[in-house]
């Protein structure tokens, strides 16, 4: 019989089951990442029963700790970030499937000492050689761990083996390019898992489904009927005590060109004849190959970026982005950013697509919101009607995740006055939280070989390809004044309401 494991390519989104017992190797262990999102989603897991008991992770960083240590500081994590491990007895057994091993990422000897205590716990724990390496460290490190890795012959087996990337892949499309020639040189495409944690979104999986499994919208999601398309995804924090990342990093980086890029990519793409891995990112890719910046001549008329200023959040003063620890008093690093996409194809000609995030809004939520044409409204020009209202779809990511139609009705009374109403579905109603870190899912599909949840090489290149004027632009020194400012707890710089206003359009007011 042929495992799932070894059987990587056909396992759809629908597969359900077990996956084979393997160690999880998590370069960079000693970060917060480790203990906030990856172990307790192991935990998770293993607590769900979707995971075998002989699951082993084992945690690389260059701190000198015991297996003991590690085991304490997880626990730890799970206390500061989950409130604790429920229940005891079970922690105790998971935990036995915790070890560490210290190591320099670029020495060769660190590598031998890992491979002798995989193969330790293969005996031990019976976990048949089946390995996963998750890369958690600065992305500055990746060429050299998957180089590393290659040379010491860890990703050798493409059944066995597996490489899982963490964000960012890559700063501009040249660094991508190299990454993806690095990880290409010591593996198959087949092996390598690029994280976006959206995609392991519920509400971001749904799409597909909203989509592809109900007959009436797939006839209207097109130029004939759409006006055009609004993709947010707003914060409400600021930069928080991560500065020195995100200086080199800001918003387009940071959130546009991957996880925006991702809800722009399951909206526009065309219906892939399968639910499986590739058949799905064929057609992602094939919509971000259309798909260009409005006008690359003329930047303020499709990629305007801002920062917040000092301003006030929940009642409290907070300091504007020059202003907080560990930033530049003369920044440009965009902490906003709104672009306007066109996409070239049959189905999306002429309809623009608007994408903006930021941080420091006023409120939190993400959402997709397809506008349809407005309708012939000469009919309706009678003194009693009100104005008549185009109808939007939309799709809340987050918070309150859900799904809602605006419509047109007519108010009860002798007249012709119509009023816009909102039919309405919320993920609450099923009883069950469509909110997860989605890390667990993630670690989840790749344990089972599943890639639909992952990005491709050919994607994430793609998706730089397309922002790549606007980095350009704003990569060179720049004087600071010229970048648009917006007071922390408000919308875009007026510069983003203008990008749309121009076309006749106003951003959602969320
Ligand atoms: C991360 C970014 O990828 O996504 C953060 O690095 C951002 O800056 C976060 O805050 C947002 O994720 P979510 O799931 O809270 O929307």
């Amino acid at each position: 019989m042929v495992s799932l494991l070894e059987n990587p390519l056909r396992v759809g989104l629908q597969q359900q089951g077990m996956p084979e017992p393997q160690i999880i190797v998590i370069f960079g262990a000693s970060g917060d990442l480790t203990w906030r999102k990856l172990v307790p989603a192991l935990y998770k897991l293993r607590k769900e029963r979707r995971i075998p008991p002989e699951t082993s992770i084992v945690g690389v960083a260059r701190r000198d700790w015991s297996h003991e240590y590690f085991r304490e500081q997880m626990r730890k994590g799970m206390e500061e970030a989950h409130g604790g491990v429920h229940p005891e007895e079970l922690w105790q057994d998971f935990s036995q499937g915790l070890f560490y091993c210290s190591g320099d990422i670029d020495k060769p000897e660190s590598y031998q000492k890992l491979k002798n205590l995989l193969t330790e716990l293969d005996a031990k724990r019976g976990t048949r050689g089946n390995r996963m390496f998750y890369l958690s460290v600065a992305p500055n490190f990746f060429p050299e761990a998957i180089k590393q890795l290659g040379n010491a012959n860890m990703l050798d087996d493409p059944y066995k083996h597996r490489l899982v990337i963490e964000k960012p892949f890559g700063r501009d499309l040249a660094s991508a390019q190299s990454l993806n020639q690095v990880v290409q040189k010591v593996c198959k495409e087949n092996q390598v898992y690029r994280i976006d944690h959206y995609l392991g979104k519920e509400t971001v999986q749904n799409l597909l489904v909203f989509r592809f499994a109900n007959a009436i919208f797939e006839p209207l999601w097109n130029r004939r009927f759409v006006d055009h398309v609004q993709i947010t995804v707003a914060e409400t924090v600021g930069v928080e005590d991560r500065a020195g990342y995100y200086e080199s990093s800001g918003a387009l980086r940071d959130m546009l060109q991957n996880h925006l890029m991702q809800l722009f990519c399951l909206t526009a793409m065309e219906a892939p004849n399968f639910m499986d891995a590739d058949s799905i990112r064929t057609e992602k890719v094939k919509v971000l190959q259309a798909t260009r910046l409005a006008d690359v001549n003329n930047l303020s008329l499709s990629a305007i970026r801002g920062q917040y200023s000092a301003g006030w959040m929940k009642g409290k003063p907070v300091p504007g982005y020059r202003e907080e620890p560990g930033v530049n008093p003369a920044s440009t690093t965009p902490t906003y950013v709104a672009m306007k996409f066109l996409v070239d194809n049959w189905r999306w000609q002429g309809v623009p697509f608007y994408l903006r995030t930021g941080k420091r809004m006023p409120k939190k939520v993400s959402e997709i919101s397809i506008h349809f044409r407005e309708v012939p409204s000469r009919m309706f020009q009678s003194a009693a009607t009100q104005q008549i209202n185009p109808n939007i779809l939309t799709m809340r990511i987050q918070p309150n995740e859900g799904i809602s139609l605006r419509f047109d009705v007519k108010m009860p009374g002798g007249d012709f006055r119509t009023r816009a109403v909102d039919m309405d579905f919320s993920y609450g109603s099923f009883g069950i939280a469509a909110t997860s870190d989605a890390y667990d899912r993630l670690f989840l599909d790749c344990m089972m070989g599943d890639q639909t949840l992952f990005t491709r090489g050919d994607e994430v290149e793609a998706a730089w390809q397309i922002v790549t004027p606007a980095l350009s632009v704003w990569d060179a020194p720049g004087d600071p004044a010229t970048v648009p400012q917006y007071e922390a707890g408000t919308w875009e710089p007026v510069e983003a309401e203008l990008l749309i206003n121009r076309d006749g359009r106003r951003w959602r007011r969320l």
